[in-house]
């Protein structure tokens, strides 16, 4: 099954928050319920809140009332604005929402063929992030060597995507070419996204997978027990990748020890027209790193710093792995002119 699917006239996805201890089926039927989704990471990782957003505006379409075609633009470019006022790194939310805005606003038909435009090209988005996961683990999977240990940060798998996963679809696809692999998952503080999604996604399909904290990244590498690392992205610019907070250590670390660092991301996941320095970090509440499974951990009035993400400059990153193919550091140039 997809990890999000639209069924009529509602979105059906599963809520992230109660994995891996409990399977609770969402069925969004709003836009206000999708913003909801989002913003709690019920629906999480950047590639799937691509397909998130553009269902959003599918929700919004399918149950407009609008019986003028400029009322139901003024209605999606208003939805559009909760989506984008939800999350602000995954620049996979923008690019789903303004491609639909676009393929809208230059239609000539009326509005109850807009409405099923709307619905058809969110479902070509969810379409298209299915296959480019497919393209990205045949492409990655040639940069895996039988008997490799690969570590992952969060989640990059089947859960933060429509289907598959990026850096978790490259393994996907390296464990079924025969290779045998395994894999270190950092738990990923302050949310668990490794702990909770990402050894679990590997569990459930037999890859064997160990478990560790953030902060024992720098061990296993002085140790040699980890020869590649392969994580995701939630936007990457012309300077740098933006992913999960955390990401930066693990790639500076890779450096110093000589271990390969890729990085496994669809088109969506890309803005090369801007830099590191434009982009919007999401810096969450305090009581995510205050507390631990909702207890207190800190003395209470302890001052937080919760920044979501990071940034890690393309000179630590050895190769991108993409649905058209593998880009190497010398390549980065060429690469940003392709796509
Ligand atoms: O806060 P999250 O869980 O949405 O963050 C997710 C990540 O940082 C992932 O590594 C990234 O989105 C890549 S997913 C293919």
């Amino acid at each position: 099954m997809r990890t999000i699917e639209w069924r009529d006239g509602t979105v059906i996805t599963v809520d992230q928050t109660k994995l891996p201890h409990e399977t609770v089926t969402l069925k969004i039927k709003t836009i206000d319920e999708m913003a909801e989704a989002i913003k709690n990471l019920r629906v999480r990782g950047a590639p799937l809140l691509g397909a998130a957003a553009a269902f959003g505006l599918a929700l919004t379409a399918c149950h407009s009332k609008a019986n003028r075609k400029e009322k139901l633009l003024t209605e999606l470019g208003n939805s559009a604005k909760i989506l984008k006022s939800t999350r602000p790194t995954a620049v996979n939310l923008f690019w789903a929402a303004d491609r639909i805005l676009a393929k809208a606003q230059d239609y000539s038909g009326n509005a109850e063929e807009l409405k099923m435009l709307v619905i058809r090209e969110a479902q070509r988005i969810a379409d298209e992030d299915a296959e480019a996961n497919r393209s990205i683990g045949k492409n990655g999977a040639e940069l895996i060597n039988d008997g490799d240990v690969i570590l992952t940060h969060c989640n990059a798998g089947e859960l933060a995507t429509v289907e598959y996963g990026t850096a978790l679809g490259v393994i996907r696809a390296a464990w079924k070419q025969g290779k045998k692999i395994k894999v270190i998952a950092t738990e990923t503080r302050p949310l668990l996204q490794g702990a909770r999604l990402t050894a679990y996604e590997l569990k459930r399909d037999g890859i064997p997978v160990t478990l560790i904290t953030d902060s024992m990244v720098g061990y296993v590498m002085y140790k040699r027990l980890v020869n590649k690392v392969v994580v995701g992205a939630d936007r990457i610019v012309q300077d740098a990748v933006v992913n999960k907070i955390g990401t930066f250590a693990v790639a500076v670390l890779a450096n110093e020890h000589g271990v390969p660092f890729y990085v496994a991301a669809p088109k969506s996941t890309f803005d090369l027209k801007r830099k590191a320095g434009d982009v919007t970090i999401e810096e969450r509440k305090p009581t995510e790193v205050t507390h631990f499974a909702n207890k207190p951990t800190a003395a209470q009035g302890t001052d937080v710093l919760n920044p979501a993400f990071d940034i890690t400059p393309l000179k630590y990153i050895s190769a991108i792995i993409h649905e058209s193919g593998i880009y190497y550091k010398q390549d980065f140039c060429k690469f940003a002119n392709q796509i």
